[in-house]
C-alpha cells in the first residue's frame, strides 16, 4: 500500500475517534455530564447540571411571552446630598428577587442541597438602572454581588450600590431649606411584558439607616410608574421613583450667620445714639460696612450660584449693608456739622437762612417734638441760660441750630433706619 493510499482511512479513524470523545464529554442529551468519572461532590455535580446549558443572556422564562417578575426593595444605608453638584448620592442595598426557570433542580437527588450561592455574572439578571443619574461615568448598575438560588429557581440578590441622582437644590431659604429628590430606576431595556417589577413591602427600607450630620431624612417613599408610549402601543413601560424629602439641619447656621445679622443690624442702629463729634460713630459704622462684607463674602464662596433664586440671607446682608452704608454717609455729613457747629469763626457755622427757616418750621411739628423726645421746644434761642451772656448769644443760637438740626437728622435716620430693618426681617427671615 502506498502512503497516499492511507491517507483516507487515517482521516476516518481520526475523525471517529473525535466523535467518540465528543459524545464522551457531552453525557446524557439536556444533563451534560462530565463522561469521565471521577470523585465528584453533589455540589459540584448540581453546579455542573445547573450550567451546562445554562444561558445567562437569555430571560430565564419557558415561555417567551411571559414576563419575568421581579420583587424589589431598596434599604438606603445613606446619602449625601450635594448642592454644588446638584446630585442625591444615595448609597443603599437593593433586594430583588425573581424565579428563574433553568435554576430548578430535586434537592434529593444532589445530597438534599437546597441552596446554591452563585456570583451575579453567572446567572440571568435583570437590567435595572437608574435613569437620572447625575453621573454619567457609570453605567447606573452595581459591580458585582453574590446571589442565592434555591431549588424552587427563586434567585435572591442584593447588590450594594451608590447612585447619584440629580436634584436640583433650590437654596432659597438657606439655611432653612428643605429639598425634595426623586431618584428613578428601572429596566435599562425591557419593557414591562418581558420585565414586571414589584414593589415589596412599601418598596423601601431604613432599618441601618445612617443619619445624615447636615441632613434630615423627612420622609421617603416608592412609587411604581407605568408608562405607554403611543409609538409602542403593545408595551408598557415601567419604573420605579423613589422620594426622598429631606431637611437641613439650621441651627449651626442659625449661630453662625442668622444671630450675627442682628447683632451687626443693632452695631449699625447703634451707631445714632453715639456722640457725632466723636470719631467712635464713624468707627462703628466702618466696623460694621466691613462686618457685613465679609459675611457677604463668606456667604457668596458657601453657597453655590443658584439660577435666579438667590438665598434670602443673602438679600438680607446685602440690604443691611446699604442700609449701614447710609449710615456711614450720615455719620460722615453729621460730624462734618457738628465740627462746624463748633468752630466759633462766625462765618463758616452761619447756619444757611433757608435752613434756618425750614427748622423753625420742622421744630413747630408735633411728630418731630416726639422724635426729639422733647428736648426742644419750638421757641428755640429764647433759651434763658443762652440769653445769659449777651455777646454768646448770636453765636448760641447757631449753635443750637446746627445741634438741633444734627439731632434730626440723627432721629430720622436712627428711625428709617429701624423700621426698613423691622421690615426687612419680617419679609426676608426664612420661615421654618
Ligand atoms: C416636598 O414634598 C413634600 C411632599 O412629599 C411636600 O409637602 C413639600 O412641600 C415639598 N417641598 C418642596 C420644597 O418642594
Ligand atoms: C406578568 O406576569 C404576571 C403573572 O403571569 C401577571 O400577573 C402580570 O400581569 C404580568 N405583568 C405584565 C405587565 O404583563
Ligand atoms: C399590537 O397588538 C395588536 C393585536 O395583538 C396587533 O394587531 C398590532 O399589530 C400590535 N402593534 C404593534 C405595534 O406591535
Amino acid at each position: 500500500m502506498s502512503p497516499s493510499d492511507s491517507m483516507p482511512y487515517k482521516i476516518l479513524i481520526f475523525y471517529t475517534l473525535i466523535t467518540f470523545c465528543t459524545w464522551l464529554a457531552q453525557g446524557e442529551p439536556g444533563k451534560c455530564r462530565d463522561g469521565i468519572t471521577k470523585n465528584i461532590t453533589p455540589h459540584q455535580l448540581l453546579r455542573q447540571d445547573l450550567f451546562c446549558s445554562y444561558d445567562k443572556e437569555s430571560r430565564p422564562v419557558i415561555d417567551f411571552h411571559k414576563n419575568v417578575t421581579v420583587d424589589l426593595k431598596l434599604f438606603v444605608k445613606f446619602f449625601v446630598f450635594d448642592e454644588h453638584k446638584n446630585v442625591l448620592e444615595v448609597h443603599a442595598w437593593l433586594a430583588m428577587s425573581w424565579t428563574d426557570e433553568g435554576l430548578k433542580w430535586n434537592p434529593p437527588d444532589y445530597s438534599n442541597i437546597n441552596v446554591l450561592h452563585v456570583k451575579d455574572y453567572d446567572i440571568w439578571m435583570p437590567d435595572i438602572s437608574i435613569y437620572n443619574s447625575g453621573n454619567m461615568e457609570t453605567n447606573g448598575a452595581w459591580d458585582y454581588t453574590h446571589c442565592v438560588v434555591y431549588s424552587t429557581g427563586i434567585v435572591l440578590c442584593v447588590p450594594t450600590l451608590k447612585w447619584s441622582a440629580q436634584c436640583k437644590a433650590n437654596l432659597q431659604q438657606w439655611p432653612f431649606d428643605q429639598q425634595n429628590c426623586t431618584m428613578t430606576i428601572g429596566s435599562w431595556s425591557q419593557s414591562g411584558e418581558q420585565l414586571d417589577i414589584n414593589l415589596k413591602d412599601q418598596g423601601i427600607g431604613l432599618e441601618d439607616f445612617a443619619s445624615n450630620r447636615e441632613w434630615e431624612l423627612l420622609k421617603s417613599s416608592a412609587k411604581k410608574e407605568v408608562t405607554k408610549y403611543s409609538s409602542a402601543p403593545n408595551s408598557t413601560y415601567q419604573s420605579i421613583d423613589f422620594h426622598f424629602h429631606i431637611k437641613r439641619h439650621a441651627d449651626a447656621y442659625a449661630a453662625t450667620v442668622i444671630i450675627p445679622s442682628l447683632a451687626i443690624a443693632l452695631l449699625t442702629l447703634g451707631s445714632y445714639w453715639l456722640d457725632p463729634n466723636k470719631s467712635n460713630r464713624l468707627a462703628a459704622c466702618c466696623i460694621s460696612t466691613l462686618c457685613h462684607c465679609l459675611y457677604l463674602q463668606y456667604l457668596g464662596l458657601k453657597l453655590p450660584v443658584n439660577g435666579t433664586m438667590t438665598p434670602i440671607i443673602i438679600l438680607l446682608y446685602r440690604d443691611s449693608l446699604i442700609i449701614t452704608s447710609m449710615a456711614l454717609v450720615l455719620a460722615v455729613v453729621v460730624e462734618r456739622m457738628s465740627s462746624s457747629s463748633n468752630d466759633t469763626s462766625a462765618t463758616s457755622a452761619a447756619i444757611p437762612a433757608w435752613l434756618d427757616r425750614f427748622v423753625g418750621v420742622v421744630l413747630d411739628h408735633k411728630a418731630v417734638q416726639l422724635l426729639l423726645l422733647g428736648k426742644f421746644d419750638s421757641k428755640r434761642g429764647d433759651g434763658t441760660s443762652l440769653m445769659e451772656n449777651g455777646t454768646q448769644s448770636n453765636e448760641g443760637k447757631q449753635n443750637k441750630d446746627w445741634f438741633i438740626l444734627v439731632t434730626i437728622i440723627n432721629r430720622l435716620g436712627f428711625l428709617v433706619s429701624l423700621i426698613t430693618y423691622f421690615i426687612l426681617y419680617i419679609a426676608l427671615i426664612p420661615k421654618y
